[in-house]
């Protein structure tokens, strides 16, 4: 399947309800051939309304840490494990991730990342293991099948709790670092 196929699909899908009260799928944007990919939660209020993931105020946010980083939005791709939004931003509820993460496993079959960053909790749990503390193990890499992972803080976070930043950033370079050696 190539992405155009599989974005075809999820455009199709209605197998929940989020498919009929989306303005917007959000599929993911970047390069197809990234060696690095970020995997957010789900979008938000701007993400529905433009289609592109991470382009409200978490998504400014995060896009300061890519420049800090000497990261460019187009090297890399950024998707979310729910495609479309929940209604008034809630929790993606189990039943959702469980469907909508089979899209995203493909996604992540068809682009082939070396390495997969998990932005906040709720991906890391998806991703990396169902009991992630994202305070205590944020930054920590490790090796999953043929993917090196971690997951930093959600930029949704830092906006709420902005002493956290320091944390970020450091995260941030070692991703950076790590991404240079490849
Ligand atoms: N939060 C996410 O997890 N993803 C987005 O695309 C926007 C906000």
């Amino acid at each position: 399947m190539t992405l155009t196929e599989l974005r075809q699909k999820c455009e199709a899908c209605k197998k929940c309800e989020l498919g009929n009260t989306r303005t917007n799928l959000v599929f993911g944007t970047g390069n197809e051939n990234a060696k690095l990919m970020f995997v957010g939660e789900a979008p938000g209020e701007q993400e529905d309304l433009s289609g592109t993931p991470f382009v409200g105020r978490a998504g400014k946010l995060f896009d300061k840490y890519l420049e800090a980083v000497g990261i460019s939005r187009d090297e890399v791709y950024i998707a979310n494990m729910l495609k479309c939004r929940p209604p008034k931003n809630r929790d993606p509820l189990p039943a959702e991730q469980d469907i909508c993460i089979e899209y995203l496993r493909e996604q992540v079959r068809i682009i082939k990342p070396k390495m997969i960053v998990c932005l906040g909790r709720i991906s890391a749990m998806r991703l990396i293991s169902a009991d992630y503390k994202i305070t205590k193990e944020h930054g920590i890499w490790v090796k999953k099948g043929q993917y090196d992972m971690t997951a930093v803080y959600h930029p949704s976070l830092l906006l709420r709790d902005p002493r956290r930043k320091d944390e970020m950033l450091a995260d941030m370079m070692e991703v950076a670092r790590r991404y240079r050696e490849l």
